[in-house]
């Protein structure tokens, strides 16, 4: 049988097509996202200038416990007004419109259905009897700036560049002033996890996109997961929810905060601060209209090591997780996401 070239299996494409989804997007009735999520509470909005004051001590309590049990928080920063971030999800709009020959410009995939870890298309298959998440997507490295592949960035809409440069150049301060926070709250040294971070770690973008589907709730946008990250920040769509995170077996809806931006820890930081933040499991439900998001992932160099930091490890708590190269943990995240498992599960 000839392959299925990849402008066919475009998620856009076939929603655009409408009837009801291949067989291979249609979730067993038991992982079906059915019954209404609850929005989570307890997850503070954290204006983050307000952090370094001196009359932070409630918000700072609010944020430790936010990241002991959800593992997230939503972030205001002065540095990107809601004028900006609307100016973020509208390039990103605008890039999901242009027609599929535009856009398969930056495809993710030869013509031999290898894929490539940036550019546009569906995530990795890994077996061809995977179940498929309803979204199609863009992936790029963004830092460190000279690593980029500026080939694989869109030149349509004209902004498109400038504007992702802009955002990366803005929430790498926000991600750094998160990180200080962090290590704060764990009496560490204050640089503890930026200078893990370093110079030279990542950061990539990831925009989604997720068509209205006519059977939302037989299908998922994104299936469970946690992030490889040491955080990760997200933009997501001002109107439409869809992110849900799992918590004492139970899912639940995070609200859009439209002015926010969504922090959520990653599982290196689980690794690191030996489990005692946690790295949320996460998914995306799908509505009968579209949304996009924007989450960029940051992590240390790939040849750098990670382990639980001593300082953490005690007797009453001994070690979770051992040691892990940065580029192996990310790989193996990569195949156990495909195969609908947890990367974190063989850390232990
Ligand atoms: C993700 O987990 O990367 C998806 C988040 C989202 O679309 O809200
Ligand atoms: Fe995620």
């Amino acid at each position: 049988m000839a392959k299925e070239a990849i402008g066919e299996k475009l998620v856009q494409e076939l929603a655009k097509r409408g009837g009801e989804p291949p067989a291979r997007f249609l979730q067993k009735e038991e992982n079906r996202p059915t019954g209404v999520s609850p929005p989570a509470s307890g997850i503070p909005v954290v204006d983050l200038s307000r952090l370094f004051e001196p009359d932070s001590a409630e918000v700072v309590l609010q944020l430790d416990s936010a990241l002991r049990t959800w593992g997230l928080f939503q972030v205001l920063s002065d540095d990107m007004p809601a004028s900006f971030l609307d100016e973020v999800r509208s390039v990103a709009r605008e890039f999901f419109y242009l027609t599929k020959e535009e856009k398969l410009k930056y495809k993710n995939q030869t013509d031999d259905g290898e894929f490539k870890l940036e550019g546009y298309g569906n995530d990795i298959v890994a077996t061809e009897d995977q179940l498929r998440d309803w979204n199609d997507r863009l992936y790029l490295l963004v830092q460190p700036e000279n690593k980029r592949n500026l080939e694989l960035w869109p030149d349509s809409p004209s902004s498109f560049r400038s504007i992702l440069h802009e955002f990366t150049i803005k929430l790498r301060k926000i991600a750094n002033n998160i990180l200080m926070v962090t290590a704060k709250l764990l009496e560490l040294e204050e640089n503890y996890f930026s200078d893990q971070l370093g110079e030279d770690g990542s950061a990539y973008a990831r925009f989604n996109y997720y068509p209205g589907c006519s059977k939302y709730d037989a299908v998922i946008g994104m299936k469970p997961h946690s992030d490889a990250s040491v955080v990760t920040l997200l933009l997501t769509d001002k109107d439409v929810e869809g992110l849900q995170v799992l918590k004492d077996g139970e899912w639940f809806t995070i609200p859009t905060v439209p002015n926010a931006l969504l922090a959520n820890l990653g599982d290196q930081m689980e690794i690191m601060t030996n489990g005692i933040f946690k790295s949320p499991v996460h998914r995306v439900v799908t509505n009968p209209q579209e949304r996009i998001s924007v989450v960029v992932f940051y992590s240390p160099n790939n040849e750098k090591y990670i382990e639980p930091i001593n300082n953490l490890v005690t007797e009453e708590r001994p070690k979770l997780y051992k040691k892990v190269m940065v580029k192996e943990y990310i790989e193996s995240l990569f195949e156990t996401f495909a195969q609908g498992k947890r990367a974190l599960d063989f850390a232990k």
